[in-house]
């Protein structure tokens, strides 16, 4: 087997970067799935959370009618032809009057593959905060709150949990800088880095069609797929070749994300650490079995490599992807 060169794509990957997606090893019964567009079968938003050095959290005051007045973070939907640090710089500067780079994602939200929040820890740049004189229809104003006592109302209090985990990174960053990376993709679909763990050694789940590489499962976009969540799309690659009932999988989360938005490529890849278990306990040495000849388990042998899938293992050292 090509371990070198799986090696190499590990380190990419654990390193927060791309790898281009050349076909899926999993994808949902039927046809097969049609391209994402922006604005047609997807949508994504964009939230950017600041923290000031004082512990002060930017808030914008929303002008849409239906929720006018209240506050909320910078957020907005991406537009077609733009990158995910794109929208975000655009919904900051409309919102808030600010530019600003993306630190690092803090957490992904889906509610099936068709809608898909990203959301950043963001810092300002420049620009000027917005005040009620150049109240819009984006915004009424922007202002800088201590955390502990957020305005209200809020026009929702999902922000809350969002605001913390911002909090908690600037504390202890849990996981490393992590940005999207602009790699074209036509679909939703997610990279599994897919791990069994006995005692100090670990496997990789490896698909083997063409070159060895780590497999990739295409979410659809029907209903069925939706009320699953991305998680449906994961379950269905490893139900391919294992036998499920007896193992526990556990999605620990995000490692990397990857999205062009130009040239009409509006799909995205999360790539995904993933554990895989036996669900009885006791010493089990060797990784379940896999059937099949698509897919093998990859033992793991590099010192640096293995110890450093172990740490994030252990540290859940991913961005949470939630539903
Ligand atoms: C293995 O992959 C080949 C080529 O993609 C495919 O035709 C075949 O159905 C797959 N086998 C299984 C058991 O899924």
């Amino acid at each position: 087997m090509a371990s070198e060169g799986l090696a190499g794509v590990l380190t990419a990957v654990l390193a927060g970067q791309g790898l281009c997606v050349q076909s899926c090893d999993s994808a949902p019964a039927g046809e097969p799935p049609a391209p994402v567009r922006l604005r047609k079968n997807v949508c994504y938003v964009v939230l950017a959370v600041f923290l000031s050095e004082q512990d002060e959290v930017l808030l914008v005051q929303e002008a849409k009618r239906e929720c006018r007045g209240s506050w909320y973070l910078p957020a907005g939907r991406m537009e077609p032809g733009e990158s995910i640090v794109e929208a975000l710089q655009r919904e900051v500067k409309e919102e808030a009057g600010l530019h600003c780079e993306p630190e690092t994602l803090l957490s992904v939200e889906e509610r099936g593959p068709s809608w898909v929040r990203f959301v950043f820890l963001a810092r300002p740049t420049g620009g000027i905060l917005k005040t009620s004189k150049e109240a819009d229809a984006e915004s009424l104003q922007a202002a800088w709150h201590p955390r502990t006592s957020l305005p209200t109302p809020l026009r929702a209090h999902d922000i809350l949990h969002l605001v913390e985990l911002a909090a908690e990174y600037r504390q202890q960053a849990k996981h490393p800088l992590i940005l999207p990376q602009e790699l074209p993709c036509d679909l939703v679909c997610q990279r599994l880095v897919a791990t069994f763990t006995s005692a100090q050694t670990v496997w990789v789940l490896v698909g083997t069609v063409g070159m060895p590489h780590l497999p990739v499962t295409a979410c659809g976009l029907a209903p069925t797929e939706q009320r699953g969540g991305m998680k449906m799309a994961v379950l269905r690659l490893l139900q391919e070749c294992l036998t499920l009932h007896h193992l526990v999988v556990e999605i620990k989360g995000l490692l990397g994300l990857q999205h062009l938005g130009r040239d009409h490529t509006d799909g995205i890849c999360l790539n995904m650490l993933v554990t895989v278990a036996f669900r009885s306990p006791g010493i089990q040495d060797e990784p379940p079995k896999v059937r099949g000849e698509n897919f093998t388990w990859w033992k793991v042998t590099e010192e640096g490599l293995q110890s450093q899938l172990i740490q994030r293992l252990q540290r859940s050292s991913v961005v949470p992807v939630n539903r």
